[in-house]
């Protein structure tokens, strides 16, 4: 059966553009039911209602907690039948209550090598750091920042020549490339987890 999918993005929503584009072209065995954004402006939300998706925007500053927040937001995706959340560029913490319910049905893609360079900011710290080689991850989230079992890594490499902007372009093509495949791995149930270690069954 397929899934049916909910998208968090706060802002541009390039992933969740990409999502949208390889469901199109190729199949994700899931269908992008639902996006959901903590900003009224994010452009994501523009990107869903173009593509006739719900697009749903709840306002933080309306709750008096973020456990208060996030329980709402787990009812509409309860009410919605939610069998994955995909963060896309969502800037907010999951409450513990989230992070439970929906153990190991949330991804989030994070622009470097996980465990290095957690938060905001993977790009630029990664270029200022001054490695050589960087990447993207993704990974089950649990409660902390950037710390669920990893499930795929693609390295990009960083030339000398290299502006930030040109890594970031770097970047955001890999991201575009593994979230989609890796959404689909889940949706075809081909996500073994044993602990922090993550298997894709029939891996080609
Ligand atoms: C991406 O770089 C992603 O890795 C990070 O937030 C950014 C979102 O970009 N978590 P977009 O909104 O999908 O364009």
């Amino acid at each position: 059966m397929k899934k049916r999918i909910a998208v968090f993005a706060s802002g541009f929503g390039s992933n969740l553009q990409a999502l949208i584009d390889y469901n199109n072209k190729h199949g994700l065995n899931g269908d992008i039911v639902l996006v959901f954004s903590n900003n009224k402006d994010a452009f994501a939300l523009e990107r869903a209602k173009k593509n006739k998706i719900k697009a749903v925007f709840m306002d933080p500053t309306r709750y008096s907690s973020r456990e208060q927040y996030d329980s709402e937001i787990i009812e509409m995706l309860e009410e919605e039948k939610i069998d994955l959340v995909v963060l896309a560029g969502y800037m907010f913490l999951l409450s513990q209550e989230f992070a439970d319910r929906f153990k190991n049905k949330i991804l989030n893609i994070h622009p470097a090598l996980l465990p290095s360079f957690k938060g905001t900011h993977g790009i630029k710290d990664a270029y200022r750091y001054g490695v050589k080689v960087t990447g993207v991850t993704v990974h089950f989230v649990d409660e902390g920042l950037d710390s669920g079992p990893i499930i795929l890594q693609e390295t990009v490499d960083i030339d000398p020549d290299d502006s930030v902007e040109e890594l970031e372009e770097k970047i955001h093509k890999v991201e575009h490339k593994i979230y989609p495949e890796t959404v689909k791995y889940f949706c075809e149930d081909r996500l073994e987890i044993d602990g922090r270690r993550v298997k894709i069954l029939n891996k080609k």
